[in-house]
């Protein structure tokens, strides 16, 4: 029998403008609504908020944390589960919920520039080009190394690093919660160690209800996927990309050459894997997502390569032996429900919706040439096709380009396999040109 794609509805805009009031609750766990439009800063940091409920909703957060509980907000990147960073207990309370191992390092937020002198070492002057970042990338998302003052950052938040990771975040909830509970909010996405990061308030619900007391609601995230980390300490003056995220090395490129006029002494941008190896910090939890399994959803996930080339020791297939493959490896004699989560106009969708006792539910990653809807969909992407109950995801790469370096590093670690496919020439997308 052949099945047509199902395709699922964007249920919500993407935009935080769709928020509406409801508090909704499940044992142990309750959700409160804020509206991020609400909020307006002074010139100083300070939250100026016009509805009565997002205070209130602030307020009690702001509670929680000064107890020394944890509490999951909206930042514009990602969800977070945030406690107190300076504070070790709060901080542990962290890790015990997420089963996140110990040994890896959390990123500490502030809410205003006062904040961050607040928690650097003393006598410690930020270079030229780490001020130029901030300058252009905060509040945003974008987190820096600094060196770590270890009387004032409990080493439980660095996992004992002589760094620390901070970031200023431009979500009104997250900044105005930071600066109403007065403190640095040590946070890494809200799921289950390994999971994909959410990016609504469902999804932590789903991951993480009756294990919070609080969650505030603040609509879906605009960017989807995690802040980019840089190192920018080391002495050769150079800019290292740890992860890729939210701000792109092209927009980190062109900030650098508007300020370093002479090409011979700009800084480089250089990211890890593409352009520099390190063995050492390969091994090390504190490059971001190397050691542990990421961004992964409890069915099996495939990346297809339908444009790049495959490498020297692996061939190709054709997409129509792929899906029925997949089809006849499942074995169990009924047809195979899988989710496909491809850009707009994608063969590949044409492909398994022909293919016999195959059923596809489809999710679309947004035009071919917007990498920054394919990276705002890729993590509701995977955890929504999760909660259809399809045996399998489908996910097509993107161009590395942009917001596409994010999505490909984390695709890549999500995803249990990547194949090669051929899709007829007529019928595939313009080759990838470099
Ligand atoms: O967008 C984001 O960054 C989100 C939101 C909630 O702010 N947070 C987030 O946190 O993604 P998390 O813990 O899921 O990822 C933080 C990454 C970790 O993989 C860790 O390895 C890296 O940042 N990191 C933290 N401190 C570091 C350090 N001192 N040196 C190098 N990497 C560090
Ligand atoms: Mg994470």
């Amino acid at each position: 029998m052949i099945y047509r794609a199902q395709s699922l509805y964007w249920r919500h805009a993407p935009t935080r403008a769709a928020t509406r009031f409801r508090t909704t609750t499940m044992p142990g766990s309750q959700v409160l609504m804020c509206d991020p439009s609400s909020i307006t800063f002074t010139d100083d940091g300070w939250p100026v908020i016009s509805c009565p409920a997002t205070s209130d909703a602030l307020q009690a957060a702001s509670r929680l944390l000064r107890a020394g509980k944890p509490v999951v907000f909206p930042t514009e990147t990602v969800y977070g589960l945030g406690a107190l960073a300076l504070d070790p207990a709060a901080a542990s309370q962290i890790f015990s919920t997420k089963g996140r191992p110990p040994d890896n390092p959390l990123i500490v937020h502030v809410s205003s520039h006062a904040m961050l002198r607040r928690i650097l070492p003393k006598d410690y002057k930020t270079s030229k080009l780490c001020d130029l970042l901030i300058r252009r990338f905060w509040p945003g998302p974008l987190t820096l190394l600094f060196p770590c003052d270890a009387t004032v950052i409990p080493s439980i938040v660095t996992a004992g690093q002589p760094t620390v990771a901070i970031r200023m975040p431009s979500h009104p909830v997250a900044r105005a919660l930071i600066a109403e509970t007065d403190a640095p909010l040590a946070a890494p996405s809200a799921n289950s160690s390994g999971k994909p990061s959410p990016t609504r308030a469902e999804h932590v619900l789903q991951d993480l209800g009756g294990k919070v007391d609080l969650i505030l609601n603040g609509g879906p995230c605009d960017v989807g996927l995690e802040s980019t980390v840089v190192d920018a300490l080391h002495e050769d003056g150079h800019v290292r990309i740890l992860r890729p995220g939210g701000v792109t090395v092209e927009d980190i490129e062109s900030a650098i050459a508007e300020t370093y006029s002479a090409p011979s002494t700009r800084p480089r941008v250089l990211v890890h894997r593409r352009d520099y190896q390190d063995d050492a910090i390969e091994k090390a939890p504190t490059t971001p997502g190397m050691k542990y399994r990421h961004y992964s959803p409890s069915v099996p996930v495939s990346l297809l390569y339908t444009s790049t080339p495959p490498p020297p020791d692996q061939t190709s297939m054709s997409a129509s032996s792929f899906f029925t493959t997949l089809r006849d490896a499942s074995g169990s004699g009924i047809p195979l429900r899988i989710g496909l989560l491809v850009p707009d106009g994608s063969q590949l969708l044409r492909i398994a919706e022909s293919t016999m006792d195959l059923e596809c539910v489809h999710l679309s990653l947004g035009p071919v040439d917007d990498p920054a809807v394919s990276a705002q969909r890729l993590f509701h992407g995977l955890l929504s096709l999760e909660q259809e109950g399809v045996s399998h995801i489908v996910v097509e790469e993107v161009r590395e380009v942009k917001e596409g370096l994010a999505f490909m590093n984390r695709i890549k670690k999500a995803a249990g396999e990547a194949f090669w496919v051929n899709i007829r020439p007529t019928e595939g997308h313009t080759p990838i040109t470099c």
